[in-house]
C-alpha cells in the first residue's frame, strides 16, 4: 500500500485497473466480515482500501463503477436466514483519524446549519462498540423482529436468536414508546465470556473465533437457535431506526428513553459543548479501553439536537450528523527470542512467539500467538527477528510481520515434525473432503507426557469432574512425581502414593492435615460422575460437552452407550448406523469415539475408571412430549416463531425434523401457502395440523 501512486498520478487505464481491483477486494473482504464472521484484513488494511477506493473515485469521478464499493454497506445477506426490510436503511458512520478530521467534522456541521461563532452546539461522545450491528422492531411495546444489518437495506431475520439475549427485553418497560418503533444497537461479547467459550471451542474440537467480534456474530447468527441461547450475548442500545412518533428532541433525551424502556446503554456517553470536550473524552476512553471488559474501537460523535440531525441527513453511506473517531490500531515492533510450541490436550502443536516485554496499548505483551505453520511461512518470521505485534480485539496479541529483515538472519523456521514433548510423529491430517488441516498433531496420544498432563487437567475441570481443589497446579505435581498417570489413578491416589513410595498427602509441603483431607472428600464426592460430564471429561477429540450430553441423554446409561461404541469400533454396520441416527451426531465425532475404543490403553484407563465410580445415567429429554420420537415436517409460513425455531424446539422435546414428507413422515406442520409438501403428506395419509395445533402438541 505505502509504495502506490497517489491518485492524482494514476493514468485513466491504471485508475480503471484499480477501482476493478478494488471493487473485488473489498467485495471479498466483506463476505468475509460479514457473512462468514470470518475476517482476513485488519480493520486497519479495510480502512485503507476503501480510502484508496474513495481517492482514485475522487480523481477520476467518471470512471465510478455501477457496482462502486462507495455505494454499499456490507455484504449482501447470507441464504440461511430469511431476508427482512429495514423500516429505515441502517447506514455507516464516516470514520475520523485525527484530531483535525474531528475539528472538519464540527466545522462542517456548524457551516451547513449556518450556526454563529457563539451558537452553542452539542454534540455526544460515547464508545464505537466493536460488536455486530441488531434491528429491534417493537410493536405495542413487543419484540416482533430482530435483524442484522445486511447490505444496510435488507437484513437477515434472528428474531428467535435476538430473543436468547437477556440485554434485549421481549416487552418495552416503562411507558411512552412509539407503537412502531426500530431500536438499534450492538450485540457484543465480553472479553472473559470470549475467552472461555474459545476454550470450551479449542476442547469441543470446534472452530475457535479470532475475536470477540466474531464470537458474538457468529454466536447470533446460528440456525441452531439453542447454541445462539448457550453464548454469553449481550446488548447496548444506542439509536433508532423508524418510528412511528416522536418521542424526543435529543439524543441524550433519547438514549435515557431507551434506558427507562429497559435496554441498556453505555455509561460513557455524555454531551459536550466544544471540539476540546470531545478530544477530552477520547483521550479518556483510549486510557479506560483495556479496562471495560468489552472492545471498543473508537468513540462515536452525534449531534445531539434531533431536528439538526434531520436537516444535516445523509450522504451517501453516512449521516452528516454523526462520524467514528476511530483508536490507532495497537501495534508495537519488538524482537521475536524465539518461537515455542506448546502440546494441547489433544495434541495439537502450537507455536508461540516469545517476544521481548513491549507495551502495546497500555499492556505488556510478551508472548503472542503464530496460529499455525502455514502463518510462519507466510510471514516468514524466524527468532532474532524484529516483528510488528498487535493486539487484536484487545485479546490475543498477533505478530503481523517482519520489520526490515536484514541479511544476518536466522535461516527460515523449519517447524518440527516430531512432538517436542514426546517425539512422536506429529502429522498434519486429511479430512474426508480431502484437505490437510492447518494444525499439526503430535499422534503419541496418552504416551505424550503433554496431552496426558492437559487430559487430566480437562477431566477434572469445572465443565468434565469438577473436582474442588485439584486444579493445573496439583495435577502437573502428581503427573511429575508419578502418583497420577491417568485419570483413573485420581480416584486411588492414597493407594498410588504409597505404590510411588511417597509420603502420605498430611506431610507434603502446602497440603497439611486439612488441605489433604479436603482434597480427598473432594474426590470422593464426585465417584458419581453424571454421564456428560463424564463423557466430556474423557477429553475425546469432537466430543465435547454438547456432543456428550446429546450422547447421554440419547443412551441415557453408560454401559448401553458404550457397548454401541465398542461394537461400532470392532467395526459392526449397524451399531454405528445407531451412532449416526442422533440428531446432532456426525460421522466426525463417531470416528473419533471408535479410535478412542479401539485403543488398548483407553480400554484399561476405562476399566480402572469404572472400578473405581459409578456413572450416573442421564435422564431422558423430555421424552414424555407428545411428539418425542416423531417425524416432523414443517412446511409453509409459520407466524407465531421463525421455522429455525420451531425445528429447534422440536428437536429438543425428542422429535426428529425431516425437510421433505416421505412415508416416515409422523407429523407434517403446515402454515398458509404450503404446497407440494401439503399435497404429498395428504396423499400419503401424513397427519396434518395447524402451527397452532403444534403449539398445542409441544407444550408450548
Ligand atoms: S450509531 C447512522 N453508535 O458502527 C449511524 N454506531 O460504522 C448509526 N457502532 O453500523 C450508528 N457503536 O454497528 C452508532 N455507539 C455507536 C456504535 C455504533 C458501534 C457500529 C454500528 C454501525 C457501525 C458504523
Amino acid at each position: 500500500m505505502s509504495s502506490q501512486k497517489p491518485a492524482g498520478d494514476l493514468s485513466e487505464a491504471e485508475a480503471k485497473r484499480e477501482l476493478a481491483r478494488l471493487a473485488i477486494e473489498i467485495k471479498l473482504a466483506d463476505a468475509a466480515y460479514y457473512k462468514e464472521d470470518d475476517p482476513h484484513l485488519s480493520d486497519a488494511e479495510y480502512d485503507a482500501l476503501r480510502q484508496r477506493n474513495s481517492d482514485v473515485e475522487a480523481a477520476f469521478p467518471h470512471l465510478k463503477r455501477k457496482d462502486s464499493p462507495s455505494d454499499r454497506v456490507g455484504a449482501e445477506v447470507s441464504e440461511a436466514f430469511s431476508k427482512v426490510e429495514h423500516g429505515v436503511p441502517m447506514l455507516s458512520l464516516d470514520n475520523a483519524f485525527s484530531d483535525e478530521d474531528v475539528e472538519e467534522f464540527v466545522g462542517r456541521i456548524r457551516r451547513f446549519l449556518g450556526l454563529d461563532a457563539d451558537e452553542a452546539l452539542t454534540i455526544t461522545a460515547e464508545p464505537k462498540i466493536d460488536g455486530l450491528s441488531l434491528n429491534l422492531t417493537y410493536q405495542d411495546g413487543e419484540l416482533v423482529r430482530a435483524a442484522t444489518r445486511g447490505n444496510g437495506q435488507v437484513g437477515e431475520d434472528v428474531t428467535a436468536n435476538a430473543r436468547t439475549i437477556d440485554d434485549i427485553p421481549a416487552k418495552l418497560a416503562g411507558s411512552g414508546w412509539p407503537a412502531r418503533i426500530e431500536i438499534r444497537g450492538e450485540v457484543y461479547m465480553e472479553g472473559e465470556a470470549f475467552k472461555a467459550l474459545n476454550a470450551a471451542q479449542e476442547d469441543a474440537g470446534k472452530k475457535v473465533f479470532a475475536n470477540p467480534r466474531n464470537a458474538a456474530a457468529g454466536s447470533l447468527r446460528q440456525l441452531d437457535v439453542a447454541i445462539t441461547r448457550s453464548r454469553p450475548l449481550r446488548f447496548f442500545a444506542y439509536a433508532w431506526g423508524e418510528a412511528s412518533e416522536k418521542f424526543a428532541d435529543t439524543q441524550t433525551d433519547a438514549v435515557a428513553k431507551l434506558q427507562d424502556w429497559g435496554f441498556i446503554t453505555n455509561d460513557l456517553f455524555k454531551p459536550y459543548q466544544d471540539v476540546k470536550g470531545l478530544l477530552g473524552a477520547y483521550a479518556n476512553m483510549a486510557e479506560r479501553r483495556a479496562m471495560l471488559g468489552y472492545d471498543i474501537d473508537g468513540v462515536v460523535y452525534k449531534v445531539d439536537r434531533l431536528d439538526w440531525q434531520e436537516r444535516l441527513g445523509f450522504v451517501s453511506r453516512f449521516p452528516r450528523w454523526a462520524i467514528a473517531h476511530k483508536f490507532p490500531a495497537e501495534r508495537a515492533v519488538t524482537k521475536l527470542e524465539a518461537i515455542e510450541i506448546q502440546v494441547g490436550r489433544t495434541g495439537t502443536l502450537t507455536p508461540v512467539a516469545r517476544l521481548a516485554p513491549v507495551t502495546v496499548g497500555g499492556v505488556v505483551v510478551s508472548n503472542a500467538t503464530l496460529h499455525n505453520e502455514d502463518e510462519i511461512a507466510r510471514l516468514d518470521v524466524r527468532p532474532g527477528d524484529m516483528v510488528e505485534i498487535q493486539r487484536a480485539g484487545d485479546v490475543i496479541p498477533q505478530v503481523l510481520g517482519v520489520v526490515d529483515p536484514g541479511e544476518d538472519r536466522a535461516p527460515p523456521y523449519k517447524f518440527p515434525q516430531t512432538c517436542p514433548e514426546c517425539g512422536s510423529a506429529a502429522v498434519r491430517e486429511i479430512d474426508d473432503k480431502g484437505e490437510e488441516d492447518v494444525r499439526r498433531r503430535c499422534t503419541g496420544g496418552l504416551t505424550c507426557p503433554a496431552q496426558a498432563v492437559e487430559r487430566l487437567k480437562h477431566f477434572v475441570s469445572r465443565k468434565a469432574l469438577d473436582i474442588d481443589g485439584l486444579g493445573a497446579k496439583q495435577v502437573e505435581l502428581f503427573y511429575s512425581n508419578g502418583a497420577v498417570k491417568g485419570p483413573q489413578d485420581i480416584f486411588r491416589l492414597a493407594r498410588r502414593l504409597e505404590e510411588e513410595g511417597l509420603p502420605p498427602l498430611k506431610d507434603w509441603e502446602g497440603f497439611g492435615d486439612t488441605s489433604a483431607r479436603n482434597l480427598f472428600d473432594a474426590i470422593d464426592a464426585r465417584r458419581k460422575p453424571p454421564f456428560q460430564r463424564f463423557l466430556n471429561g474423557l477429553g475425546i477429540r469432537h466430543v465435547g460437552e454438547i456432543t456428550s450430553g446429546l450422547l447421554a441423554r440419547h443412551y441415557l446409561d453408560w454401559e448401553s452407550f458404550w457397548q454401541v461404541v465398542e461394537k461400532a469400533a470392532a467395526g459392526d454396520a449397524s451399531a454405528e448406523a445407531d451412532l449416526l441416527s442422533i440428531d446432532g451426531i456426525g460421522q466426525t465425532a463417531i470416528t473419533s469415539l471408535k479410535d478412542f475404543a479401539a485403543e488398548s490403553h483407553n480400554q484399561d484407563m476405562l476399566a480402572g475408571l469404572l472400578a473405581e465410580i459409578e456413572i450416573e445415567p442421564a435422564e431422558a429429554a423430555a421424552s414424555d412430549s407428545a411428539v418425542s420420537g416423531k417425524t416432523i415436517v414443517f412446511t409453509g409460513t409459520l407466524e407465531k416463531m421463525t421455522r429455525d425455531e420451531a425445528k429447534s424446539r422440536a428437536t429438543a422435546l425428542g422429535a426428529k425434523v425431516s425437510g421433505s414428507v416421505s412415508g416416515k413422515t409422523d407429523i407434517l406442520v403446515a402454515g398458509p401457502g404450503a404446497g407440494s409438501k401439503l399435497k404429498k403428506a395428504e396423499e400419503l395419509g401424513v397427519r396434518v395440523i395447524t402451527e397452532d395445533d403444534w403449539l398445542e402438541l409441544a407444550g408450548l
